[in-house]
């Protein structure tokens, strides 16, 4: 499991070590911390840096390892922006590296974290997998590359592998394994809340019924599965390669600082800013296909992800109140 040691990540660990499989993590540790892995062994490593194939052939070959779980990435779309080369170098080239490791080891299965952000500003309501994908970022750029990557290989040399294209996560599957990052909407407002401030809207002049954004917000506990299903999957004759994450069910962000509102007791009250640049108004995925092929459904609310991610945040340093 390659950077197992993060929001998501930890949660696949987990749930793969409470059915009795083996797992060895590699993280850089850049944005995660050890503690998240429990008792899996972990190997500290850049996959992007020089001398990272030669020792992720090691780690494969040292634990027998049979298939690879890639979550190691950057994924913050404003650093991309300014930073694309680096975003290419880490991305695309740290996922050239554990490619190369493992087809020199004869790893043949993979499981890629891919993103919505290949979708870009999608021309329609729900997302299938099969929309335009026009990333308009150079994060979203390296996420589509790397589905590419896998398809190459998957020709060349019998890769089997599982794209899955994440929606909006968020929540805590253990409150000890909550976001520990403010990048996204909840802990952007958890954040706010904390130090006193009123949390922020990005625009409420969209097209949609309340003015704000709407998102898919995925439970991480159930994308966590999503994993395994997929994982088990790869066993089999796959029906397709490529997969949303998501409900199916789109919430807009006035929604979801109610949500945060009823589930902390606070009294949250928004302050309405300009719009992001860059910001779809929805992005609401088709779950169907992952329904219908790996027998996926998330069906965790809003007010479940939103009291879990609650539940993670007072547990942490920062508790409110
Ligand atoms: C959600 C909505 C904001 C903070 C991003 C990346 C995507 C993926 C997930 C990951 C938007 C609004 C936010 C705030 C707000 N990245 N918002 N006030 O932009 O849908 O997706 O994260 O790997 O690639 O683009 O998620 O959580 O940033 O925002 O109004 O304080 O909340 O404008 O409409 P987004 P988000």
């Amino acid at each position: 499991m390659i950077g197992g040691a993060g929001y998501i990540g930890a949660h696949v660990v987990r749930l793969l070590q409470e059915a009795g499989e083996g797992v060895v993590v590699v993280d850089d540790l850049s944005t995660s911390s050890a503690e998240r892995v429990g008792s899996a062994p972990l190997v500290v490593l850049d996959v992007a840096a020089d001398d990272a194939v030669v020792r992720l052939e090691d780690v494969m070959r040292h634990h027998g390892v049979d298939s690879v779980i890639h979550f190691a990435a950057r994924k913050q779309v404003g650093e991309s922006m300014a930073r694309p080369l680096w975003y290419y170098r880490q991305n695309v080239g740290g996922m050239a590296n554990v490619l190369d490791a493992m087809e020199a080891v004869g790893v043949q299965k993979m499981i890629f974290s891919s993103s919505a952000a290949v979708y870009g500003m999608p021309p329609v309501e729900i997302v299938r997998e099969d929309t335009v994908k026009e990333p308009i970022n150079p994060y979203g750029r390296t996420k589509l590359i790397g589905e590419w990557m896998l398809e190459d290989c998957g020709r060349a040399w019998g890769l089997k592998w599982v794209a899955l294209r994440y929606f909006n996560v968020a929540g805590a599957g253990w409150p000890d394994l909550g976001d520990s990052a403010v990048l996204n909407l909840i802990p952007m407002v958890l954040d706010r809340l904390q130090r006193g401030e009123p949390p922020r809207v990005f625009g409420d002049d969209y097209p949609t019924p309340d003015g704000t954004c709407i998102r898919d917000y995925v439970h991480v506990l159930d994308l966590a599965q999503a994993h395994i299903a997929a994982l088990r999957a790869l066993d089999g004759e796959l029906a397709h390669n490529v997969y949303n994450v998501g409900t199916g069910h789109g919430a807009s962000v006035a929604e979801v600082v109610d949500a945060i509102g009823r589930v902390s007791g606070l009294d949250v009250v928004p302050e309405v800013e300009p719009r992001r640049p860059g910001d779809p108004p929805q992005l609401v995925a088709s779950a169907d296909r992952i329904g219908e092929d790996l027998g996926f459904r998330s069906e965790t609310g809003l007010g479940e992800i939103v009291a879990s991610a609650w539940e993670a945040w007072q547990a942490g340093p920062r508790r409110i109140g």
